[in-house]
């Protein structure tokens, strides 16, 4: 059983759990991702390690509220327990220490994105960092993420804060201004489309880009084959020999495509969740 030693609520839908679990705040990397499970009967689902500390021994999960296990997970409070935390899984981030790096996080892709870029910027790089958001209330993080860059550009898609617009929209202005040849590396995380226009964009200025793929997890050993990707025509799966893939590399369809398989049985899971909650669906909690 795990602790949760801290909630914070960043808006109606995005929530982080600091959770106490000694032994893998001590040895995670940027990059790495526990598999977590609710409780007895709850499906195992991946989530980033958004923070860690190994000094409190704890591990944060920023998450959005999306289906079934998001939503109870979003519904535990501080002092309550998460049965399951696997990790850390996947492979860190590479970190290297000299040049300029441009990274990007997107809706809730800014907590994975955080780590990765304290430690480019540790270790010597010019950290560029570039988070956006549907809206103002959806944003997270801004202070963390100014201090972990070197410099920091924000979007909103409705102009509700700071810059209207797409990520892409200042990374390709920042690509013009700094030169491509200038760039080491752009890192997109974030929902799908977005990593995907990232990718289409710096596709055409030959930046190295890599994108850290949310597929589709069961059991997140390599065993399930749940989150099978093609990478470069070659066969991946995203828990063992991911998360981070070479961006212009993946198929993005397929992608997708297996991304929603599902579907169904996750709005079925989602409706009974909130019915025996006595939760509407409009998200009044009932009281309507
Ligand atoms: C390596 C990895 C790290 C992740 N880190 C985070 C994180 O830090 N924070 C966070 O909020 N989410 C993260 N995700 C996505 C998260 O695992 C899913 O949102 C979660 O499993 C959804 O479960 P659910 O039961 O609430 O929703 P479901 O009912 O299972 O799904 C609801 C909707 O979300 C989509 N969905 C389901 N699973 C995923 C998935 N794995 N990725 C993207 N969309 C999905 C479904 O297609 C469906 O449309 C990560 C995924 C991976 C693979
Ligand atoms: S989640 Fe089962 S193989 Fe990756």
């Amino acid at each position: 059983m795990y602790k949760i030693i801290e909630k914070q609520i960043f808006s109606e839908v995005t929530k982080l759990l600091s959770v106490y679990a000694p032994k893998i705040a001590k040895s995670c990397r940027p990059g790495q991702f526990v598999m977590i499970r609710i409780d007895e009967k709850g499906e195992r689902i991946p989530l980033t390690i958004a923070d860690f500390d190994p000094e409190k021994g704890t591990i944060s999960l920023v998450f959005q509220e999306i289906g079934k296990s998001t939503q109870q997970l979003g519904a535990l409070e501080q002092g309550e327990f998460i049965k399951d935390v696997a990790g850390p899984l996947g492979h860190p981030t590479h970190i290297f220490d000299s040049g300029t790096v441009i990274l990007v996080g997107g809706g809730v892709g800014v907590a994975p994105i955080y780590p990765i870029a304290r430690e480019f910027k540790k270790a010597g790089c010019n950290v560029i960092g570039i988070i956006g958001a549907r809206n103002k209330e959806l944003l997270f993080w801004e202070e963390k993420m100014s201090a972990a860059c070197n410099s920091l550009y924000i979007t909103t898609d409705d102009g509700s804060y700071v810059r209207k617009g797409f990520v892409t929209d200042v990374m390709k202005e920042l690509i013009e201004e700094i030169g491509k040849e200038n760039i080491a590396l752009i890192m997109a995380i974030g929902p799908q489309p977005m990593m995907r226009a990232c990718c289409n964009l710096s596709k055409g200025y030959e930046i190295r880009t890599l994108v850290s793929l949310n597929a589709l997890m069961v059991d997140g050993t390599g065993m399930c084959g749940c989150c099978r990707v093609s990478v470069g025509g070659s066969t991946k799966f995203v828990c063992v020999d991911g998360p981070e893939f070479d961006g212009h590399q993946v198929d993005w369809l397929e992608l997708y495509r297996r991304s929603t398989y599902f579907c169904d049985e996750e709005k079925s899971a989602k409706d009974i969740y909130n019915s025996e909650k006595g939760n509407h669906a409009c998200g009044c909690g009932g009281i309507q």
